[in-house]
């Protein structure tokens, strides 16, 4: 493996094996955001201005990390987010990380535009795999995925609505990322300088959105991330078709990159029974809010009504104790297990989650607290 997962540490350490040991346009393609990556860099303040209170004299020897999210109780409080081409970041990384969460009990989203089949992640994680679309114009694409979803017996449907059009992703653009990777002089040079990386990829075969192989137009050609991106979403994402979405799945059904009440007050209308406040990993909107901001007002509106979930910016247990303590009722994260995948290969996903859990466990303790579910305003003392 090369790499000591004991001087591994914590995310940011996973973050710097994954930067040394994958080629910078993987790296950037993970790692970057939108515009000047104001909000990346947000989603980090906010959690640094959140101070926990410390409480002593209780008994917290008998501490657990369960909770109960639609009706399945999971054995930690983080989920693995969607996300999209992870296998370009290190080859079976889906496949890996949805193996981990079925292991550990914990929930895996598999991104629409993932690199492994519904079918296949169906069968590795078949109580823990929840599934993730987004609309293109074309809308029966989505609907054909989702009744693909339903029949492999996917869990849970998270719809994103945060991507009206992509986004300026300013690393991308700068390497010229094209999809399929097109093998100019810079790339190559990147590659090469990787070469267990490109071992890896080179026994496993270029990673492809192998959900939307069956609706390509053949003869697509080379084009960049961002007019591949466009063709998978729609600037026209409806209160009608959403309803559509509702009805077709039979499911819990979750609306994902909420970061207003408002939007949270229409999912609710909508029949959602849960929303996931996000902000994409900072690479969406350059300066919207960080999700911990966000929270609050969205689960003083909604948060009697439905589950309020949250990711972005995650990088420690104590984040997750942090988002809790302010009222999500469950976490996601990409990054963390995918710069995991990046520094370790596939098995690199469960030391992530052990970091997090082990950091959660610890904050638990100082905040005399012995569970998730019963977080709450009493933790917090300060944001700044
Ligand atoms: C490389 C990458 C690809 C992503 N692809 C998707 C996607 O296909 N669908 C989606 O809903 N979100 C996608 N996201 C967003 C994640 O689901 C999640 O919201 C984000 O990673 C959370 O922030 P964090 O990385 O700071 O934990 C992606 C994020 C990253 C970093």
């Amino acid at each position: 493996m090369g790499l000591k997962r004991n001087s591994l540490h914590t995310i940011d350490d996973l973050r710097g094996a994954a930067r040394r040991r994958i080629p910078r346009l993987a790296f950037d393609y993970l790692d970057g955001g939108a515009g000047n990556e104001e909000n990346l860099r947000r989603n980090r303040k906010g959690f640094e201005a959140v101070t926990l209170r410390p409480e002593y004299l209780r008994d917290v020897s008998d501490r657990s990390q369960k909770v109960t999210l639609f009706g399945h109780t999971y054995d930690a409080p983080i989920g693995v987010s969607p996300v999209g081409l992870a296998n370009f970041i290190w080859p079976g990384t889906d496949g890996a990380l949805a193996a981990m969460a079925a292991r550990r009990n914990i929930p895996y989203i598999l991104s629409s535009v993932g690199t492994t089949t519904i079918e296949t992640i169906a069968d590795i994680a078949p109580d823990h795999a929840w599934f993730q679309v987004l609309l293109p114009d074309r809308h029966e694409i989505c609907f054909d995925l989702i009744r693909r979803a339903r029949e492999a017996e996917m869990k849970v449907l998270v719809m994103t609505v945060d991507i009206p059009v992509p986004s300026k992703r300013l690393r991308d653009l700068r390497n010229n990322f094209m999809l399929p990777f097109k093998l100019e002089p810079g790339v190559l040079w990147g590659i090469a300088a990787r070469p267990a990386w490109a071992l890896a990829t080179l026994r496993a075969g270029t990673p492809k959105f192998a959900n939307l192989l069956p609706y390509l137009e053949p003869g697509t050609g080379t084009r960049s991330l961002g007019a591949a991106q466009a063709s998978q979403v729609s600037a026209n994402v409806g209160e009608d078709v959403i309803k559509r979405m509702r009805d077709a799945w039979p499911g819990p059904f979750v609306l994902k990159g909420v970061l207003s009440a408002r939007t949270a007050e229409a999912a609710r209308r909508l029949g959602a029974d849960g929303i996931i406040v996000s902000n994409h990993g900072g690479r969406q909107v350059e300066s919207g809010p960080s999700t911990i901001e966000a929270l609050p007002e969205i689960v003083s509106a909604v948060g009697g009504d439905m589950t309020v979930m949250l990711d972005s910016g995650i990088r420690s247990g104590g984040d997750i104790v942090k988002a809790y303590a302010l009222g999500a009722r469950f976490t996601f994260s990409g990054r963390c297990f995918v710069y995991a995948t990046g520094a370790l290969g596939p098995a690199g996903g469960e030391h992530a989650l052990n970091l997090l859990t082990d950091e959660a466990d610890r904050t638990l303790a100082q905040i005399g607290a012995t569970g998730m579910e019963e977080l709450g305003a009493d933790n917090i003392w300060a944001i700044d």
